[in-house]
């Protein structure tokens, strides 16, 4: 039996393969320019060892094309600026690999945002609209509270559980993955509904089930919400949006019959 001719890969000159080509085709346009037109542009590199999108489209900028507006700010995970639909799926481009998803590779800014330019949207107006409607923070028993007061203390079980849900850092991906979000305006998402969920459990937040069903006991809150799970499935801080949002309908619904 003869056995099938081995194929040689091409080599630079250390010896090694050449560097996989990526083509990165990236959304366009800019809203405030009365010319720019929504349009594709395809940009193409080299791959590297731990290239990621935040070196790919910075050294696109920097070698490329001046123009191409995206935004970063902690390059750790940390900040939420940098959440873009990569292939259609949302996720943190400063914590994604362009070997993971290439080699051809497709990037849009999120829906749901207003668009600034190209991969660039604005989730902090959104995001503080949202919590002012939720009134996202502690709302104290005390009015005349004493900050020089000692701290109360709290169950460590119980600030831990508290502080798993304030890992949320606003990015927007759960709202952008959100069927019922692009259906209905005003829907909270499950950021918001997260929200209520760790207020909820705050001992120091004096409000009752009636008090957040007032807030969230619609369709344009908890029950909007059609629990098909896209923003559990593309949180990046693996926030449990769907037990939280099962949870927080139970209490509503109970709220309601009370
Ligand atoms: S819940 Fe997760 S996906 Fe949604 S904004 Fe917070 S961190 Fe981002
Ligand atoms: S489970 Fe609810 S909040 Fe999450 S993506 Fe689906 S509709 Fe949106
Ligand atoms: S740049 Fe801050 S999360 Fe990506």
């Amino acid at each position: 039996m003869t056995e099938a001719p081995i194929k040689l890969l091409p080599r630079n000159g250390n010896g090694a393969p050449p560097p996989q080509k990526l083509r990165l085709h990236v959304f366009r346009h800019n809203p405030s320019a009365p010319a720019s037109v929504p349009r594709m542009q395809t940009y193409e590199m080299d791959d590297a060892d731990g290239l990621t999108f935040f070196v790919a489209l910075n050294e696109i900028r920097e070698r490329q094309d001046p123009s191409l507006q995206f935004d970063f700010v902690c390059r750790a995970g940390v900040c939420g600026s940098c959440a873009m639909m990569v292939n259609g799926r949302p996720m943190l481009a400063c914590r994604t690999m362009l070997r993971d998803v290439g080699p051809e590779i497709t990037l849009a800014p999120l829906p749901g945002f207003a668009l600034i330019a190209d991969l660039s949207v604005d989730t902090g107006t959104w995001m503080r609209g949202m919590s002012e409607r939720l009134r996202a923070w502690v709302h104290l028993r005390d009015p005349d509270f004493d900050l020089d007061r000692l701290e109360e203390r709290m169950d460590p079980d119980l600030a831990e559980r508290i502080y798993e849900l304030d890992r949320c850092i606003e990015c927007g991906c759960c709202f952008a993955a959100c069927g019922t979000a692009r259906m209905r305006e005003d829907f909270v998402g499950a950021v918001g509904i997260e929200k209520i969920a760790r207020f909820r459990l705050d001992p120091r937040d004096a409000r009752s089930d009636a008090d957040f069903y007032e807030l969230i006991g619609t369709d344009e809150g908890v029950f909007g919400c059609m629990s098909l799970v896209a923003c559990h499935d593309v949180c990046p801080k693996n926030l449990p949006l769907q037990t939280q949002i099962a949870f927080i309908r139970r209490k509503m619904v109970a709220a309601a019959f009370k």
